[in-house]
């Protein structure tokens, strides 16, 4: 039945449950995304060896470095606290004079047995140093990301950062009072960002002129998201109450 009272449909005036059930999503949501920062920061963030990201974090993580191995790069980043620096300098050294097999019999496997076999050769998914190939592949010039796994986690971003936006869009196109052309942009622009973002992986795997992409992208879909978010937030919980707002359809087409 069509009464003014059936109405209901903006954030300031949806009922108790539908309240509380966006509202716990978007907190889950939130917290979901400073862990992914956090995420972001430990892993890629550490790739050059200094905290924070940077262009050369990313060059490093697509592209990789000409100048180092992934051995190198690992050591000097994410598993520079892994070894002392004297285990970790005398491991450099050894890859960059080609990783050569007569010292790995006599020396190195022991030093990689004493402290990197107790995950590299227990955790899947991660080179086993128990086994001098697999050593010697990293020791190797450094390629960055392979396209396996450029492929594994591009449709697995997409997908799941996707679907995330979307609730998140969902909620907020039932905010009052917001432009049309303000509402449209940022419920499009996660979306656009999303996709320049993983664009922006394969093309700095191909060239590294293009991390500065990865950055636009990534802030881009942030601030759009956090728009949403807080103004959601916002309407739900602290908006004054405005006689007749009630009626207001956000969903209906005018
Ligand atoms: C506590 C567990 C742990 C220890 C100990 C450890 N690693 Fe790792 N390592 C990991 C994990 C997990 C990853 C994958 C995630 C990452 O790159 O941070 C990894 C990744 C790497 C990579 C990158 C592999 C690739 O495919 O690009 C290299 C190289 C590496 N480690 C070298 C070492 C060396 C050398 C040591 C010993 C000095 C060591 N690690 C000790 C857990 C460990």
């Amino acid at each position: 039945m069509d009464t003014p009272q059936s109405h209901w449909a903006n954030l300031p005036s949806i009922g108790l449950s539908m309240r509380v059930l966006f509202t716990s999503y978007l907190l889950a949501v939130g917290v979901g995304l400073l862990l992914a920062g956090a995420q972001i920061m430990l892993t890629h963030g550490m790739a050059d060896g200094k905290f924070g990201l940077s262009i050369d974090d990313i060059v490093y993580s697509y592209y990789g470095n000409e100048k180092s191995s992934r051995l190198e790069t690992a050591l000097n980043g994410t598993m520079k606290g892994k070894a002392p620096d004297d285990v970790r300098n005398d491991i450099i050294g050894w890859a960059r004079d080609g990783a050569p097999k007569d010292r790995w019999d006599t020396h190195f496997e022991t030093v990689f047995s004493n402290h990197c076999t107790a995950c590299h050769g227990k955790l899947p998914g991660i080179p086993d140093f128990n086994d001098y190939k697999q050593v010697k592949l990293v020791a190797g010039t450094d390629h960055g990301s392979s396209i396996d796994s450029l492929t594994r986690v591009s449709h697995i971003h997409v997908f799941g950062i996707g679907f995330i936006f979307f609730f998140v869009g969902l909620i907020f196109s039932l905010a009052v009072d917001i432009p049309k052309w303000l509402k449209e942009t940022a419920i499009a622009l996660p979306f656009v960002f999303l996709i320049i973002d993983v664009m922006s992986w394969w093309l700095t795997k191909w060239h590294p002129g293009f991390a500065w992409l990865t950055i636009i992208g990534g802030l881009g879909y942030s601030a759009a998201s956090m728009f949403m978010w807080v103004t959601s937030i916002y309407q739900m919980w602290f908006m004054k109450k405005k006689p007749g707002r009630v009626y207001l359809n956000e969903w209906q087409y005018d």
